[in-house]
């Protein structure tokens, strides 16, 4: 969902950084052959992520949902040097796209997919990450929140996506709307909670940007 005009999306997209062509052939292949095409991040956020690891030079990446790897590829534009980032997938159907596009984008020795629950997965990693981006099921976020942030680095960067859920989120939820409860009840509690700090970004379906203190 998108809060602003097609028109002003449209100028916006035309302004900014264009979308690489490897991407542009990922968003096509991905409208074309896969369910819910609306869920790969698009020229604008892929943009944004590329410019924020840019800046921010992350090591050790996780992601929670890879879908078709867009975000996987924009996030891998500002790797530091010999950094890795791990994404996770539980649909086992998107696995050989994701490996095509990894390929060509020479990125198969930064990348590793793994395939199964976050859920079960996230608990066996060792690693310690400078940068979270957390994009899976909305009603596991704050479980996925307390799992990464003890494994994230003091200044660290959670950020999670669609966090204003089309704009469900200021509204009162239905009780049998169990993701936009979920959105909410997680964006409240990061908000109060102590260990962390955190800036909501109302773009695209919204982005909490979430530093560890
Ligand atoms: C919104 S899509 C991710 C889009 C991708 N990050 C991008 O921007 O191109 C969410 C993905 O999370 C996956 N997913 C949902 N629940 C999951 C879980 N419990 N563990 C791992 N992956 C999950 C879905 O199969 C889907 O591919």
């Amino acid at each position: 969902m998108n809060f602003i005009s097609s028109r002003i999306q449209e100028y916006t997209e035309k302004i900014s950084a264009q979308e690489p062509e490897l991407l542009q052939e990922l968003n096509k292949e991905t409208h074309l052959k896969i369910l819910y095409p609306r869920m790969l991040s698009g020229h604008w956020q892929g943009r944004f992520l590329s410019f924020f690891t840019r800046l921010f030079r992350p090591e050790m990446i996780l992601e929670i949902g890879t879908y078709t790897g867009y975000s996987c590829m924009c996030m891998a534009e500002g790797l530091e040097e010999g950094g890795r980032i791990i994404t996770i997938e539980k649909n086992p159907e998107l696995q050989s796209m994701f490996e095509e596009y990894i390929e060509k984008a020479g990125l198969s020795d930064s990348v590793t997919l793994m395939i199964g629950n976050a859920m079960d997965i996230i608990p066996t990693l060792n690693e310690t990450f400078d940068m979270v981006f957390l994009d899976a099921d909305k009603d596991g976020y704050l479980r996925y929140y307390e799992m990464v942030l003890p494994k994230l680095k003091k200044g660290g960067v959670i950020l999670a996506d669609n966090v204003l859920w089309s704009g469900k989120v200021t509204e009162k939820a239905k009780p049998n709307d169990k993701e936009t409860l979920a959105i909410q009840h997680f964006n409240e509690y990061v908000a109060g909670d102590n260990r962390v700090e955190c800036l909501l970004l109302p773009v695209r379906d919204g982005l909490l940007w979430i530093v560890k203190k």
